[in-house]
């Protein structure tokens, strides 16, 4: 296993068997702040163009995968000039000072949400999400951008912006309405309730459920099966499903009839076809 610190808030390991491991490294709750998702977006754009890199599983701690974006960076200090002139005096509590952050700034924030979520989705091997403990607001959202999501039966899934007065910014009401259905996800985001793991599989929002203890293992373990499949046609049933749901149906069948074929330019079709025919199915070995 080599392990590298990408930098203190986002940790890496890549197995010899290219499964690589993400680990958010911030504190009890692993708040997103803007320099850890630049990290995170560092680290997923090198792992994307490494072709060692076969799988890769997104976790944090036991506590939390992530309690959302850092709330700490909403708001400026007194007197910032960055700051929004809405204040709470102006609703009519005085004491002390306070502004939310100014537009500008939270347009940054939302930009570092939209690099490092954009990333991770954008990797060309399957990613899996290992989630122990909480998986809230851009928690979620990151959870949201790996292909699957495992979870101990300790986890927690939500969109609680709506109860700062605020909504999602890191693909909460688009990538959780795609996944969920769009009356599942307006659920979650006007209330912002938490909901536990088990309900969290029930809409399809988890895929495996497993003890808490279990939920690193239990990623690594699929990221293994992938990292011993064929990369080439994993990449483009991947770049399929995600870039057919972009554009209307006839679009997405078009698509999807230009991968079937460049399919069948990769080396891994070559040896799934002659596997296949020389030893029947679920034999081929994938470099
Ligand atoms: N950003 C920054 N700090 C956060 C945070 C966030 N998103 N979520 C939690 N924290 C901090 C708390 O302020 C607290 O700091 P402190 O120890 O210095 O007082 C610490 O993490 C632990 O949180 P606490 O609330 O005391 O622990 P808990 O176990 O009772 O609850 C959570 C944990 C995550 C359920 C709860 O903190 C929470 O709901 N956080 C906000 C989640 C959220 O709204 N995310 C969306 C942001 S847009």
């Amino acid at each position: 296993m080599n392990t590298q610190s990408v930098a203190e808030l986002v940790l890496l390991a890549v197995s010899e068997d290219g499964v690589a491991t993400l680990t958010l490294n911030n504190g009890k709750v692993n708040a997103l702040s803007v320099e850890l998702l630049m990290q995170l977006e560092q680290a997923a754009v090198a792992l994307g163009a490494d072709d060692k890199v076969r799988a890769v599983v997104v976790t944090g701690n036991a506590r939390a995968f992530a309690a959302g974006a850092d709330i700490t960076q909403f708001a400026e200090t007194a007197g910032d000039e960055s700051a929004t002139e809405t204040s709470t005096e102006t609703a009519g509590i005085s004491d002390p000072p306070f502004a939310v952050s100014s537009p500008r700034r939270i347009a940054q924030i939302g930009a570092a949400f939209l690099g490092a979520l954009g990333a991770i989705e954008a990797l060309p091997c399957p990613s899996i999400a290992a989630v122990s403990g909480v998986a809230l607001g851009g928690g979620c959202e990151l959870a949201l951008a790996c292909d699957f999501r495992v979870a101990g039966l300790n986890s927690r899934f939500g969109q609680p912006e709506i109860l700062l007065g605020i909504i999602p910014g890191g693909g909460g009401t688009q990538r959780l309405s795609r996944l969920v259905g769009s009356s599942r996800a307006k659920e979650l985001v006007f209330s912002g309730r938490m909901i536990s793991a088990e309900e969290a599989l029930s809409i399809g929002l988890v895929n495996k459920l497993v003890e808490a203890e279990q939920v690193l293992l239990e990623a690594l373990a699929w990221a293994q099966s992938f990292a011993s499949g064929p990369r080439h046609a994993l990449a483009l049933a991947k770049a399929a499903i995600d870039r057919g749901l972009d554009v209307s149906l006839h679009e997405a069948l078009l698509l999807e009839q230009e991968f079937f074929v460049e399919s069948f330019t990769t080396p891994d079709a070559a040896i799934g076809v002659k596997s296949f025919l020389s030893d029947g199915p679920g034999h081929a070995e994938f470099g």
